[in-house]
């Protein structure tokens, strides 16, 4: 059986990724993921918060206190020896380099163009094999165009791709009125790789105190629609290579996203619930599945249900409206 998968010109053992999470902010937690046979890793963002000592997305990810209510804080391991600062966090990044053989892929989450340079070179110098640029912030400023927002986004993937020879993929948000326009976008201003898509905590108040709270539950299998819709429509009409991340939580959906066409599939929430030697479970459950459909490879099925391969377009698309329309509504109306 062949298991190997290309994504962002690596070569991986398999197509299975630890996405960035907790899991992977340290050498010990990396080491435990490669241990359980993770493809490779993808550490958390660096942001530019966190190297402007500032205080608003990035304690978003990482801040305890948010995690007091939350149902991933149940989940969030304890992490003695992660530091927080940027020197620890290229240390954490340099460290793990050498301490493991698959790929340590970095993250970044800057505001302004210098941000995206100057931090990308870092990793790039710190040894990561290639950078997943966390592209995400909140244009709460209203006469900020849906045109200006992407035109960020696209001049940030221009800036990087100028500054470091290591591949880039932009991990993008579903929020953008044409998924498929932003993509090519991104792809023609030399993105490697596109991930779709991130989750992402909400706002929230305590009523009790009247204090904002931010709060993330872990996701399930039935977030993973938009992802596997999106990267549906783009396999095999788009440049970049496609990575899945959402609602991975058993073996069931790294093979659909595969079956439409992601070249690889990441994973936190899944990983943050059982342990890292989920990953195995995740491993072995595609494995059999290849292996009971007599397909020989992962490649083999690789986008066999994306849009670019069906007869019929509008099957993928159309399919969940159809689906209400001929299955639960007369079933409802007849009860
Ligand atoms: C506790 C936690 C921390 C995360 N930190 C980051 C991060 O630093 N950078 C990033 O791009 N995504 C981050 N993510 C998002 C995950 O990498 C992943 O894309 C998302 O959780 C969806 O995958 P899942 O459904 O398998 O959890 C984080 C998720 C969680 C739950």
């Amino acid at each position: 059986m062949n298991m190997s998968a290309t994504y962002l010109g690596l070569q991986l053992s398999h197509p299975i990724i630890a996405s960035a999470s907790p899991l992977t902010s340290t050498v010990d937690g990396i080491r435990a993921l490669e241990d359980a046979g993770a493809a490779a890793v993808v550490m958390p963002s660096l942001f530019e918060e966190q190297i402007r000592a500032e205080d608003t997305a990035y304690a978003m990810y990482t801040e305890h206190g948010s995690f007091s209510q939350s149902e991933a804080g149940s989940y969030f391991p304890e992490m003695p020896d992660y530091d927080s600062g940027v020197s620890g966090h290229l240390d954490t990044l340099r460290r793990a380099v050498s301490a493991v053989d698959i790929p340590v892929i970095a993250s970044l989450n800057a505001v302004t163009i210098d941000g995206w340079i100057n931090y990308a070179a870092r990793l790039e110098e710190a040894g990561a094999a290639a950078l997943e640029l966390n592209m995400y912030f909140i244009p709460a400023d209203a006469t900020m165009s849906g045109q200006d927002v992407e035109t960020h986004y696209v001049e940030a993937v221009r800036a990087v791709k100028r500054t470091v020879k290591i591949p880039v993929a932009a991990k993008l948000s579903p929020y953008f009125s044409s998924i498929g326009h932003m993509a090519h976008q991104l792809a023609d201003a030399g993105a490697d790789g596109l991930v779709l898509f991130n989750r992402f905590y909400q706002p929230d108040f305590d009523l009790a105190t009247l204090s904002v709270k931010s709060d993330l539950k872990l996701s399930s299998s039935h977030e993973a629609g938009p992802p596997l819709l999106w990267i549906g429509v783009l396999a095999g009409r788009i440049k970049s290579s496609l990575a899945a991340t959402t609602g991975v939580e058993t073996a069931e959906q790294v093979i659909k996203y595969l079956l439409v066409g992601a070249d690889a599939v990441m994973t936190t929430s899944a990983l943050l619930r059982h342990g890292p030697a989920y990953m195995r479970r995740l491993i072995a459950g595609l494995a059999l599945w290849l292996d009971e459909n007599r397909h020989p490879s992962v490649s083999a099925i690789r986008g066999l249900k994306s849009v670019k391969q069906l007869d019929n377009v509008g099957e993928l698309l159309r399919a969940q409206y159809m689906n209400l329309l001929t299955e639960y509504v007369p079933s409802k109306l007849a009860a």
